[in-house]
């Protein structure tokens, strides 16, 4: 028993699992007790891993795989879950596309990818999944954001547009669905280090200016974000709702 956290009962979709800050959510929820079902494009070596690991702590788990850029993706997971699994009781949208290029340079095909990727397919697993949760009378949508819902990138117009668009999405939801024991939050990092920045990071000089710019002084871990997602996700959370949460270190606040 997990007390206050306690998912066990619960089934949860993380899209974007088998690796990053998706991983460990995943990881996470299936520590407090939930069944969890891992997404991401294809099958493969992390996200056979990852179910070995889960299936070994007890839970239940299944692997469910899409490409976000294909328009009829939310479907796919939909009905692979429906196949031979729960339907998830707790949503969490942590798949992204992030795409470096100036503004001038911004190509429609990098406008669309992140577009569907990002803004897209969560409205469209939220339009699948949230009526299942109303039905239930309990829910969880969480989706992961970024810093950059306040703080322009002038490399990533798109991404960050996308990412507050999100945003926008969980406070129409929120009071909408409150009645029905469903909520809707939006937990935002900061610079975390996964496989899409350790590219940029191992440069020593923009290491620095990251460190800089963090008023903890140091860069977070996946890990790093997953207490918030369970705490948001369990029962002691039921009167937080449309709440935007960040896990920056305070970034947000220089
Ligand atoms: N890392 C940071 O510093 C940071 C900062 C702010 C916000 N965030 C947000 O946190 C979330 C997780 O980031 P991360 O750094 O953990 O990412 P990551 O390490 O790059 O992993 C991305 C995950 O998303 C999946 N994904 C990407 N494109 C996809 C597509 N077209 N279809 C299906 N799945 C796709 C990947 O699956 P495959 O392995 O199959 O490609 C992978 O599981 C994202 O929403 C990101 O925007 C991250």
């Amino acid at each position: 028993m997990k007390g206050l956290f306690d998912l066990s009962g619960k089934t949860a979709l993380v899209t974007g699992s088998n690796r990053g800050i998706g991983k460990a959510i995943l990881y996470s929820l299936a520590e407090y007790g939930a069944d969890v079902i891992l997404h991401c494009r294809k099958p493969g070596e992390n996200s056979e891993s990852v179910i070995a690991d889960i299936r070994n702590m007890g839970r239940k788990v299944k692997g469910v795989y899409a490409d976000l850029a294909n328009l009829n993706s939310a479907n796919q997971i939909y009905d692979q879950i429906v196949e031979d699994f729960k339907l998830p009781d707790i949503v969490i949208l942590n798949a992204s596309m992030q795409i470096r290029n100036q503004w001038t340079q911004i190509t429609d095909d990098e406008f669309d990818s992140q577009i569907n990727i990002n803004l897209r397919s969560s409205l469209k697993l939220a339009q699948l999944f949230v009526p299942h949760m109303q039905k239930n009378k309990w829910g969880r949508l969480i989706t992961i954001g970024s810093i950059q819902q306040i703080e322009p990138n002038k490399e990533m117009l798109v991404y960050a547009a996308t990412k507050d668009a999100v945003l926008n999405m969980v406070k129409l939801l929120a009071p909408m669905y409150a009645p029905y024991g469903v909520t809707v939050n939006n937990v935002a990092p900061g610079t975390i280090y996964t496989d899409r920045n350790k590219e940029v990071l191992a440069n020593s000089d923009f290491h620095e200016k990251i460190i800089n710019g963090i008023p903890v002084k140091f860069i977070g871990s996946p890990e790093d974000c997953t207490g918030t997602v369970v705490m948001l996700c369990s029962e002691s959370s039921r009167f937080i709702t449309g709440e935007n949460i960040f896990i920056d270190g305070g970034k947000h606040l220089l």
